[in-house]
């Protein structure tokens, strides 16, 4: 599907392969072609308009880069997963959600010096000001997490002002961050449930010391489980980065402002929200419910989801660039497996969703649509096997995604061509016409 044209080698036809060329109005010019580390092309656009006076049209940028990235790569057609080269299976299988995020912000594997002085730089910047949980109870009861988790992310920059210091230095300010939203999201649920905020402990891992505050209690010592550690870990891993997906772009569009990046990052929280992005695990968690209090047949909520006089699409299915399947799933399925094992429970939401999968694999709608299930599908039930909230959803995924988000905001600061983000469109509206006084409006 990457190339429709058929392949003829440049030698035959005599054509530049690094150039194309666009006729318009019987007038040609050259376009330069970018070629990406693996092979993916791209025409360069960037003097379109000066040669030609258009510009493209591409309304959600379904076939746009928006910029040169040595981060993550993703092969929709294939099913593959990489960050900064290595594949998902392997940082899944080996790697841990502070050594993913060390890869992902400094483009290499740390040695064992490096990663523990990264983790202690978590440990050091772990705390909030004690300030800032004052804000937290000030928010309505029922206000939502993520909604929460964006304002005192942006926040951070009022508490934490160095971060225009040139002395601050980033790694520092990405200490910080990647350690206190973590913590700002378990005092947000502590806070919504009525519970005492309970503060991190040096000792403990990043995941670890997440769990510990979440569930803490004074009349109840939560006892670290390893298992569910290294489970959350990898479902960390799992979210880490996602090349220019939805939010992302949002970090890279406000970054390009030049905005501090607690100010870019909750942005990207704010886009992560949606139901059609990091929402669809909750989405999908409710429509599961669903199928199961309407009495488990799942044939009526495929159905609906075909009929296109009906909005209802089946939450945790179809992805912009994964057209055959999504590499995290059976990932994340099997954590759901061991994170039930290990705590001795049997979800029935797991098999709605399985016979879901199964059943759609042989449905024609699905099978035509490219639809598969994608990482929000088993994500909720293991959330929910370890105790985590609903509403508190989407914002697992946020802390899983910060450090792609700090990655890609860093390497477009670094990036000497990077220019400020700002499409153009083709206005559609009324021609030029006079204002009219409301006394001979008719
Ligand atoms: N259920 C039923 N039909 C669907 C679904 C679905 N989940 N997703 C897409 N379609 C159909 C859609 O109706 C359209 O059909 P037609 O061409 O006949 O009109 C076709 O597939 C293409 O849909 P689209 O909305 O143009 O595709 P897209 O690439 O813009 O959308 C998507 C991708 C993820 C927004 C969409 O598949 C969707 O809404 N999925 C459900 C929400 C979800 O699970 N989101 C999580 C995405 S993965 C994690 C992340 O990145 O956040």
């Amino acid at each position: 599907m990457n190339n429709i044209f058929p392949e003829v080698p440049a030698a035959h036809t005599g054509a530049d392969p690094t150039m194309a060329t666009l006729t318009v109005d019987g007038r040609s010019c050259e376009i330069p072609i970018v070629m990406g580390s693996e092979g993916e092309r791209a025409l360069d656009i960037s003097a379109l308009r000066s040669k030609t006076g258009l510009i493209t049209l591409d309304p959600g940028f379904v076939n746009t880069g928006s910029c040169e990235s040595a981060i993550t790569f993703v092969d929709g057609e294939r099913g593959i997963l990489r960050y900064r080269g290595i594949p998902i299976e392997e940082l899944a299988a080996h790697s841990t959600f502070v050594e993913t995020a060390y890869l992902l912000i400094n483009s290499t594997l740390p040695t064992k010096e490096e990663l523990a002085s990264f983790s202690e730089l978590l440990t050091q910047h772990s705390l909030v000001h004690e300030d800032m949980i004052f804000f937290f109870r000030n928010y309505p009861p029922r206000a939502h997490p993520m909604g929460i988790l964006a304002s005192m992310v942006n926040s951070l920059s009022a508490f934490y002002p160095d971060i225009n210091d040139p002395g601050e230095g980033i790694n520092t300010t990405v200490a910080r961050l990647l350690s206190k939203m973590r913590t700002l999201a378990a005092i947000s649920y502590n806070i919504s449930v009525g519970h005492h905020v309970i503060y991190p402990r040096h000792e403990y891992s990043y995941c670890a010391n997440f769990l510990y505050m979440m569930f803490e209690s004074p009349v109840k010592v939560y006892i670290i489980d390893e298992d569910i550690v290294r489970a959350l870990n990898v479902f960390w891993i799992l979210h880490a980065d996602h090349e220019q997906n939805c939010s992302t772009t949002a970090v890279r569009l406000v970054g390009s402002a030049r905005v501090n990046l607690y100010a870019a990052v909750s942005s990207g929280i704010s886009a992560l929200w949606g139901p059609l992005h990091g929402g669809a695990n909750q989405a999908v968690m409710e429509m599961l419910q669903n199928i199961c209090d309407s009495g488990g047949d799942i044939a009526p909520f495929i159905a609906r989801a075909k009929d296109k006089n009906d909005p209802f699409r089946l939450m945790g299915f179809g992805h912009r660039v994964y057209k055959t399947h999504d590499p995290r799933v059976a990932i994340m399925e099997e954590i759901c497996e061991t994170a039930l094992s290990k705590l001795k429970k049997n979800d029935p939401l797991l098999d709605i969703a399985r016979k879901l999968r199964d059943a759609t694999r042989e449905d024609s709608y699905f099978i035509d649509h490219h639809l598969y299930p994608n990482v929000d599908f088993f994500s909720g039930i293991f959330m929910r096997a370890i105790r985590i909230p609903l509403n508190m959803f989407p914002v697992m995924f946020a802390i899983g995604r910060l450090p792609g988000w700090i990655a890609q905001w860093k390497e477009s600061l670094d990036d000497p061509k990077r220019k400020l983000d700002r499409p153009r469109q083709i206005y559609t509206g009324p021609p030029a016409r006079s204002y009219v006084p409301i006394e001979k409006r008719g």
